[in-house]
């Protein structure tokens, strides 16, 4: 007799081979848990840190598997900044905006950069080399504000100093 596959086991099948074997146990581990639902952030962290950013196709595929509706898969990922739905660019320039670099003039120093690449904050510029976001306190206020460009702290930023900060970074990411 042929057992036939239903439209549920396909989609499954499909949501599975989108994964690697380590994000799979992952999920599977998760869904053993009681409140198997609960570990959708971390999923998604896993994710992230394995693909570097959240596709629609990957969302959809993390829904299947833990049986969540897409919508709210979608959801929770735009709802964190700390997550990514698209690539990111070669660098990656992360503005605090926590408290005391708030008050030491970051966002004078975010407006300078978005203006100089063109984009907004969480956006890549279209030649894929900047990704120009926001985070929280990196724990370094006392050298406010405080801009992170690739692995690179840098302290006390100043808008007149964000020029010459993506001339330097724009050889390196080529
Ligand atoms: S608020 Fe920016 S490093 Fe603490």
């Amino acid at each position: 007799m042929i057992s036939k596959i239903s439209p549920k086991d396909e989609v499954l099948a499909k949501a599975r081979k989108r994964f690697d074997k380590d994000i799979l146990d992952y999920i599977n581990e998760c869904m053993q848990k009681d409140h198997p639902k609960s570990f959708l952030i971390a999923v998604l962290h896993r994710v992230q840190e394995k693909y570097g950013y959240l596709s629609k196709d990957n969302l959809q595929a993390v829904a299947y598997l833990m049986d969540i509706p897409a919508a709210k898969v979608s959801g929770v990922a735009s709802f964190y900044h700390l997550f990514h739905l698209k690539p990111k660019g070669k660098v990656v320039i992360s503005i605090c905006m926590g408290t005391a670099c708030f008050v030491k003039g970051a966002e004078k120093v975010a407006k300078k950069f978005k203006e100089e690449l063109g984009i907004e904050l969480g956006q890549t510029t279209t030649d894929n080399q900047f990704t120009l976001t926001s985070t929280r306190c990196l724990g370094m206020c006392a050298m406010a504000p405080v801009v992170k460009i690739g692995e690179d702290i840098h302290a006390k930023v100043t808008s007149d100093a964000v020029p010459s900060l993506l001339e330097k970074y724009s050889k390196a990411a080529k």
